[in-house]
C-alpha cells in the first residue's frame, strides 16, 4: 500500500476532495494532507487531522510563532510515493507549470520526483484559456498525470468542461500510476496502460444524427455525445491520432482532437468512408438515425389549412455494416447498440455477429438515470469469441478506459 500525499488547493470543488480521501485510505493507502491557504477557506485544516488521523501541512513555517526554526520543509515530499493535486486550480497549475515553490505545495512537488497526478477543476472558461491549454501541456509533457475534469452545470452556474473528475476516477488513476511506476521500476518498461495506443490512429463517432424535415426541423435523437466524447479522450490519452465526427455535439473540444462536424447520416456516411483508408481503429458510438425524411422540404412547412402532416421516412444507408464488410485486414472496427434488458443483451451478442465488428458495446437502454446526456453509463463489452465484460454502473470516462482495455491488445495486433 502506498503513500499518497493529497494536495488540496483553493477552488470550491476542495469538499470532495474528502471524498477522496476516504476512498484512498478505504484502498487501504497512507494519506497525509496539504492545504493551501485559499483551500482553508473551503475545507478546514481540522477535518483533514480528524479524518487522517496525521498533521495537516498548511505552511512553510509553522513553528514561527513559536520561535522554532528546524521545520523539515521538505518531509511531505520524503515520504511520498505519489503525490494527487485535487483539485487543482489554474493558478495551482500556472505555479507548477513555471516550478513555483512559495508555499508548502509547490516546494513538495519540487522536492517529489516521483507520480504527480492533478485534477484540474475550474470555469469551463479558465480551463479553456491558451494560458491554462498551455500549462497543462507543459505539465504533460514532464510526465504530469492530468485527470480530466468532468463536464456539466458548475457551482458557478456556467456549463461546461471544468468539474473535478469522479472522485473513484481519481482514486483509480492514482492506483493507475502507482502501477506503471512499479511496472517501470521492476521491468525498465512503460505500463501496458501508459501510451498503449501511440502511432495508432482512430476514428470515433459522437452524438446524434439530425435529419431535415424542412429549412428550420428535424427527425432526431437524444444522444448528447457525451459517450464518444469520452471514447476520444481516453485515446488521446494513451497516444491515439484521434478524429471525431461530430454529430451535433456542443460539449468542449479537447486540444489536440481533429474535430469534423457531420450533421446528419448522409454527412456521416461521408465522413466514415473518406477516413476509413487512413484509419486503424473506427468506433462508432454515434447515434444515427436508421429513417430520414425522404427529401428536405424547401423553407419552412406551413401549418395553416392543414390538421395533419404525413412525413415520408427513408432508411438511411447503414454505415457500421458497409464499412465493415469493405475493411482492409488489421482494422479494428467497434459498434454500439442501445437495447432494452437482458433480452437486448441476446440481440446485442447476435448483432455483434451479423455486422461484423470485433468488439459490440452494449448500452442497457432500460436503465433510468444514466446513458443518454449522463455522465454515468452501464456497459457490457462483447468482445471476439462472445468474450463479455460488463462494467457495473460508472463514469463514462471509466466505461472508456475499459472499452479501450478490451480494444487495444486488438488494435496492436493488427
Ligand atoms: N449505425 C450505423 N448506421 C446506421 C445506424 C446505425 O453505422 N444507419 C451504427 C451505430 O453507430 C451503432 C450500431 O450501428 O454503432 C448499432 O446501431 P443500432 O441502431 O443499435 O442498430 P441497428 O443498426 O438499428 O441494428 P439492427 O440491425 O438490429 O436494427
Amino acid at each position: 500500500m502506498a503513500e499518497v500525499v493529497l494536495a488540496v488547493t483553493g477552488g470550491i470543488a476542495a469538499y470532495k476532495s474528502i471524498d477522496v480521501m476516504r476512498i484512498l485510505q478505504k484502498r487501504g493507502h497512507g494519506v497525509s494532507v496539504l492545504l493551501t491557504p485559499n483551500a482553508e477557506r473551503f475545507v478546514t485544516p481540522g477535518t483533514f487531522a480528524a479524518l487522517s488521523g496525521r498533521p495537516v501541512g498548511r505552511s512553510l513555517f509553522p513553528h514561527e510563532e513559536a520561535g522554532v526554526v528546524d521545520y523539515d520543509h521538505l518531509d511531505f515530499a520524503r515520504r511520498a510515493d505519489v503525490v494527487l493535486v485535487c483539485p487543482a486550480t489554474a493558478n495551482t497549475l500556472a505555479e507548477m507549470a513555471h516550478g513555483l515553490a512559495g508555499g508548502l505545495v509547490g516546494t513538495t512537488l519540487l522536492a517529489f520526483d516521483g507520480p504527480v497526478l492533478v485534477a484540474p477543476a475550474m470555469n469551463p472558461r479558465m480551463l479553456a484559456h491558451p494560458a491554462t491549454v498551455a500549462n497543462l501541456r507543459t505539465l504533460r509533457g514532464r510526465g504530469v498525470t492530468v485527470i480530466p475534469p468532468a463536464d456539466g452545470l458548475l457551482a458557478d452556474g456556467d456549463v461546461g468542461a471544468g468539474r473535478l473528475a469522479d472522485p473513484v476516477d481519481v482514486c483509480d488513476a492514482v492506483e493507475r500510476a502507482l502501477t506503471s511506476e512499479s511496472a517501470e521500476g521492476a521491468e525498465g518498461t512503460a505500463a501496458p496502460s501508459a501510451h498503449d495506443l501511440a502511432g495508432i490512429r482512430v476514428v470515433i463517432t459522437a452524438g446524434g444524427t439530425q435529419e431535415p424535415i424542412d429549412a428550420v426541423r428535424f427527425v432526431g435523437n437524444r444522444s448528447s455525445g457525451k459517450m464518444g466524447w469520452a471514447v476520444a479522450a481516453e485515446a488521446r490519452h494513451r497516444g491515439a491520432d484521434v478524429t471525431v465526427l461530430a454529430c451535433n455535439v456542443t460539449l468542449p473540444r479537447v486540444p489536440g482532437i481533429t474535430y469534423v462536424d457531420t450533421p446528419t447520416a448522409a454527412d456521416l456516411h461521408a465522413a466514415t468512408v473518406a477516413a476509413m483508408p487512413s484509419c486503424d481503429v473506427l468506433v462508432m458510438a454515434a447515434a444515427v438515425a436508421d429513417f430520414r425524411p425522404a427529401g428536405e422540404a424547401p423553407g419552412k412547412i406551413d401549418k395553416s389549412g392543414s390538421d395533419a402532416l404525413e412525413l415520408r421516412l427513408e432508411k438511411t444507408p447503414d454505415i457500421l455494416t458497409e464499412v465493415t464488410a469493405g475493411r482492409r485486414d488489421g482494422q479494428v472496427i467497434v459498434g454500439f447498440a442501445a437495447e432494452h434488458g437482458q433480452a437486448g443483451l441476446e440481440r446485442a451478442r447476435a448483432k455483434r455477429r451479423r455486422k461484423g465488428v470485433d468488439v459490440l458495446v452494449h448500452n442497457d437502454i432500460a436503465r433510468t438515470g444514466i446513458g443518454f446526456g449522463s455522465d454515468r453509463n452501464a456497459i457490457t463489452i462483447i468482445g471476439p469469441g462472445d468474450a463479455e465484460e460488463a462494467v457495473a454502473e460508472a463514469s463514462k470516462a471509466e466505461c472508456a478506459r475499459r472499452i479501450w482495455n478490451v480494444v487495444v491488445p486488438l488494435a496492436r495486433r493488427g
